[in-house]
């Protein structure tokens, strides 16, 4: 599904004072590819999502998908990963992933689908366990296991793997890899995490703060898969360090 966000603004009212939260943004994505979107805290890329998804309205401009306008979630086409796990906290991990498992299934075929995912967020074990008795970051891979059953073919994540441990973490990207190859899934990834956002993505949106517009599209031109300790992974990094820290403090900083 290609994406058209053009000219998205967005205010809050906040303690009675009209704030401008986005600042219009522009920007497009391909049928097929993956974007990711950094930027600080409270910049504005959860709310960004939200107006893609179609949960958000924005205050003028628009987000197009295949050309049509969007001003609804469309669960069938969209799929979203919530910054923070939401799971129904009375009801199992399984139970929680079969929630809005799509009714045209089988019985048995919904059983196996749900075992693969569990097993593909390496939860096997844990099927009948509730959301209180995971940690956060298994909380977290039940969300991706539940958004990832119907194969949407737009997935946004926000922030997906903030909670994992770097080696889980690593795991998942590259899980979710496996299925945008397979699945030719649009991705939309916003993430704090610079190695991730130029491992995971196509482009690279850099937005800036208050409020938060987009300040660079960098392209990712690596061959996949990309190997992070490459010099020409290395060149990308230094190049989005760049939009958020002075050159000089670079190579003191970051040793890059
Ligand atoms: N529903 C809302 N009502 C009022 N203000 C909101 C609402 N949602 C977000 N905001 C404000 O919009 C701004 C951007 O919030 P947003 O959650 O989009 O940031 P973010 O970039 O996702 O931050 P983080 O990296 O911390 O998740 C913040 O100043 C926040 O207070
Ligand atoms: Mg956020």
């Amino acid at each position: 599904m290609a994406i058209n966000v053009k000219n998205v603004q967005k205010f809050f009212i906040i303690n009675g004072r009209k704030i401008e939260v986005l600042h219009d943004i522009n920007f497009s994505i391909g049928d097929g590819q993956i974007i990711s979107i950094v930027g600080t805290s409270g910049c504005g890329k959860s709310t960004l999502l939200k107006v893609i998804a179609g949960l958000e309205q924005s205050t003028s401009g628009s987000v197009e998908l295949n050309g049509k306008k969007i001003d609804h979630p469309s669960e069938k086409d969209i799929g979203v990963i919530f910054q923070e796990p939401r799971l129904l906290p009375w009801s199992s991990v399984e139970k929680n992933i079969e929630f809005g498992i799509s009714q045209t299934l089988s019985k048995s075929e919904k059983k196996k689908i749900i075992r693969e995912h569990v097993d593909l967020v390496g939860l096997t074990g844990f099927e009948k366990a509730l959301p209180k008795q995971l940690s956060g970051g298994m909380q977290q891979r039940v969300s991706i296991a539940r958004s990832l059953i119907n194969r949407p073919n737009t997935l946004l994540l926000d922030e997906p793997f903030g909670a994992l441990d770097a080696f889980t973490k690593i795991n998942m990207q590259k899980e979710v890899l496996h299925i945008w190859e397979k699945e030719k899934t649009t991705l939309i990834l916003v993430t704090h995490d610079i190695d991730e956002a130029i491992f995971m993505g196509d482009k690279i949106v850099v937005l800036s703060a208050k409020p938060g517009t987009v300040k660079k599209v960098i392209s990712v031109e690596l061959p996949r898969p990309r190997d992070r300790t490459s010099d020409d992974f290395a060149r990308v990094r230094r190049l989005v360090y760049e939009q958020f820290f002075p050159k000089e403090e670079l190579a003191v900083e970051y040793n890059i």
